[in-house]
């Protein structure tokens, strides 16, 4: 791939990682690869914002010399420092010693960690500090924990750029560079699962930031992750700010793990119960569906209803794996409760409701012996149907 114009003097250099199935570890699939975002803009002092993963240095080094003289880049802006970011910097650093760059200082104190590099010439950057390189002033923009402490953001008030680093990301890979070439449902797909996957626990930062940023005039935005965004900027500016503020709608999530099909068939008639009351539901099997994809649902979903065999014990461990993750999500106000089938103790529904009494206040549990009978089976619809009713009269 070349360069990808994307305003008179600034381009896409970073690379595209087609293959990817499995990001941050093994904690998010990415069925649509992932992109490693880094911009060039050619100014009197020709500037390389963020870098690319390691392994990916020689597409990053080529789409460079493809527009300007590698070695002529004076000034480097390091955003964040994790390694989807910040892979080549070794390698930038070699081929621009001289380059100043410009960071804060954890980031600074994070490379060196990561790469027993330091550059020789670096600035730590602090909230409100700015740069001059020519036509252009840079300003930066402290952006800690959205998503690591040394995030921080770059704007260009000449471009109306926002260099917005992970936030505004997306894990799609395609040949396109502008949200507005791809299919929107698509596009706010990704964008949805990025931001439920990897920024859900940040909302309260989040949600301060963008009011700060909404007094930037921003034609665009250019993360590190998935296509600019021209287009569907307000769109995206008023999902990020529903999902900051923690809001969620008429929509309750039925998670589930089974051992002999029992547990599965509570799910089932839990879920004709909730939609008996016209509230949206969907049932999600944790052994059959991808973890991002239910996170992503029930990043705007009121109820989470949690299913899990007991075995020895304890819960299964495709279903513990899951609530762990979720934990972290730092989910607020919604409603839940547990169920399960068990042989003889049936401890499952009470490790649920341990483990997530921090983001979920939860009704009572049902739980059955072996198999569910013909009146079991009712109980868990008027269950369903009664945590419906619930969900639709809370605010
Ligand atoms: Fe895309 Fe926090 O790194």
């Amino acid at each position: 791939m070349a360069a990808d114009l994307i305003k008179d003097g600034v381009y896409a250099v970073g690379a595209r990682d087609w293959d990817e199935r499995h990001f941050h570890g093994q904690t998010y699939v990415v069925k649509r690869g992932v992109t490693y975002n880094s911009y060039l803009i050619l100014d009197d002092k020709i500037t390389l914002i963020d870098t690319v993963r390691k392994g990916f240095e020689k597409e990053l080094i080529d789409n460079i010399k493809s527009v300007a003289d590698i070695s002529k880049i004076e000034t480097v802006i390091i955003n964040h420092i994790e390694p989807d970011h910040s892979g080549a910097f070794p390698e930038i650093l070699k081929l621009c010693p001289e380059a100043h760059y410009y960071g804060t200082k954890k980031a600074r104190e994070g490379l060196l960690k990561y790469y027993g590099a330091a550059a020789k010439n670096w600035t730590d950057v602090k909230a409100g500090c700015s740069i001059n390189i020519g036509k252009r002033t840079l300003e930066f923009i402290d952006a800690p924990m959205i998503h690591w402490p040394d995030s921080m953001f770059t704007y260009s008030a000449f471009d109306k750029i926002l260099f917005s680093n992970d936030a505004f990301g997306q894990h799609y890979t395609t040949d396109k560079v502008f949200d507005d070439e791809v299919d929107f449902a698509v596009f706010m797909e990704e964008l949805q699962k990025y931001y439920a996957n990897i920024l859900w626990p940040f909302g309260s930062l989040i949600g301060a930031k963008l009011a700060a940023l909404s007094k930037l005039e921003i034609e665009m935005i250019a993360p590190s992750h998935g296509l600019v965004l021209r287009k569907y900027i307000n769109e995206s500016f008023e999902k990020y700010s529903r999902w900051a503020a923690n809001a969620c709608s008429n929509k309750v999530a039925v998670v589930f793990e089974t051992m002999w099909g029992s547990t599965a068939l509570m799910a089932e008639k839990i879920a004709q119960g909730i939609t008996s009351q016209g509230v949206e539901v969907v049932l999600f099997d944790v052994a059959k569906t991808d973890r991002p994809d239910i996170i992503s649902y029930m990043l705007e979903a009121k109820g989470f209803v949690f299913g899990s065999s007991t075995h020895d014990g304890e819960m299964l461990p495709l279903i513990a794996g899951f609530l762990c993750f979720l934990k972290g999500s730092k989910a607020k106000g919604r409603r839940a409760f547990a169920f399960g089938s068990y042989g003889w103790s049936g401890e499952a529904a009470a490790q649920i409701e341990e483990t997530l009494s921090k983001i979920a206040s939860f009704d009572p549990a049902l739980k059955v012996v072996y198999a569910p009978t013909t009146e079991e089976l009712q109980k868990c619809y008027e269950a369903g149907r009664e945590f419906a009713k619930k969900i639709k009269s809370e605010r």
